[in-house]
């Protein structure tokens, strides 16, 4: 069994590689079928996704069963002023990599987002519901959907949110905030799922190895606002500071957010027939793991 890793440096990527060197999580082991595997992580340095002969080349030379496409152009503000980078990374590298997946009869593991849907409805999106993206980073990465399902047939693509792991996110830099200032100011009008790292690496082998292909949601159980999940996880972290609550009128960014972009793992209750845990859990976990390390 051989393993591809793209972005292998990213939050996903850099937990996809841990759990299958190290066999598994605290959630639970890793799948039989990947255990032992040869893992080969990589990322910009070692192929640029966006360069199509590049990416048919390292496919065909590489013999791998699986590839997981952990990257993308994640930074949101980003990509409205990087039109083109923006579709060049999270639209095009999709479609070279499952144009390459299907010549060479290897499984595509594409990661998505929440951003496809434009956020007006209040209840939780299912895999079924029809995304309408509002932002530039929504519309590309929802065009990297449509690639990966019209030009690879073993495809698996998961649609993810608010997601943490190493590196810098969210919770890293509000704790840093809390830490220096002693106050810090998040939008209580935007909702969604935060979701670990590690529990969506977990899910997704689980789904590889044992769920139809097609499309599935993939966050931590529960939706909260930015302000109640930090609010959370500045308390697990014993930091004395004051969380406030602001609109994202106060709060203004380049980039138009859906108000409410929660999902429902509808097709992965129904297939594999698992749950996520609930973002409490997870967040807690990820709150004692940066104290074990001392990097809180
Ligand atoms: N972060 C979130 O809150 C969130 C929410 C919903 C969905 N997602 C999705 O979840 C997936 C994983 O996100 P993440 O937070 O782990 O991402 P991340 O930490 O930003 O990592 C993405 C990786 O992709 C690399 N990359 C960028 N352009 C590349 C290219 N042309 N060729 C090869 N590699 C390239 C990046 O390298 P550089 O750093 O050098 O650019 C980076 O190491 C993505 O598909 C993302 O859209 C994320």
């Amino acid at each position: 069994m051989r393993i591809l890793i793209t972005g292998a440096k990213g939050q996903l990527g850099t937990e996809l590689r841990r759990q299958l060197e190290q066999g598994g999580c605290t959630i639970g082991e890793v799948p039989k079928r990947f255990r032992n595997a040869t893992v080969v992580a990589i990322d910009l340095e070692e192929l640029d996704l966006t360069d199509k002969y590049a990416v048919k080349e390292y496919l065909r030379n590489g013999s791998f069963d699986i590839v997981f496409n952990c990257a993308a152009y994640t930074n949101v503000d980003g990509c409205e002023s990087h039109r083109e980078d923006a579709y060049r990374v999270n639209a095009l590298a999709p479609l070279f990599l499952a144009e390459a997946c299907e010549k060479t009869e290897t499984q595509l593991f594409h990661v998505s987002t929440d951003y496809v849907f434009p956020g007006t409805e209040e209840t939780p999106r299912t895999e079924y519901d029809v995304p309408c993206p509002i932002s530039v980073y929504g519309k590309t990465k929802y065009a990297g959907e449509l690639y990966v399902r019209d030009n690879c047939s073993r495809y698996f693509i998961i649609r993810t949110a608010w997601l943490y792991g190493s590196g810098k996110n969210f919770v890293r830099t509000i704790l840093r905030v809390a830490k220096e200032k002693g106050k810090v100011t998040v939008v209580n009008d935007q909702f969604g799922n935060p979701t670990s790292a590690v529990d969506l690496a977990y899910h997704m082998l689980k789904i590889a190895d044992s769920a139809p292909y097609g499309l599935y949601h993939g966050t931590n159980n529960g939706v909260c606002s930015w302000y109640d999940f930090a609010k959370e996880f500045v308390a697990l972290a014993g930091i004395d500071a004051e969380v406030l609550p602001c609109t994202t009128a106060e709060y203004p960014t380049p980039t138009k957010r859906p108000a409410y972009s929660a999902l429902d793992n509808l097709a992965l209750r129904a297939t594999v027939g698992d749950e996520f845990r609930p973002w409490q859990e997870a967040i807690r976990e990820y709150i004692e793991t940066l104290k074990k390390e001392g990097t809180l």
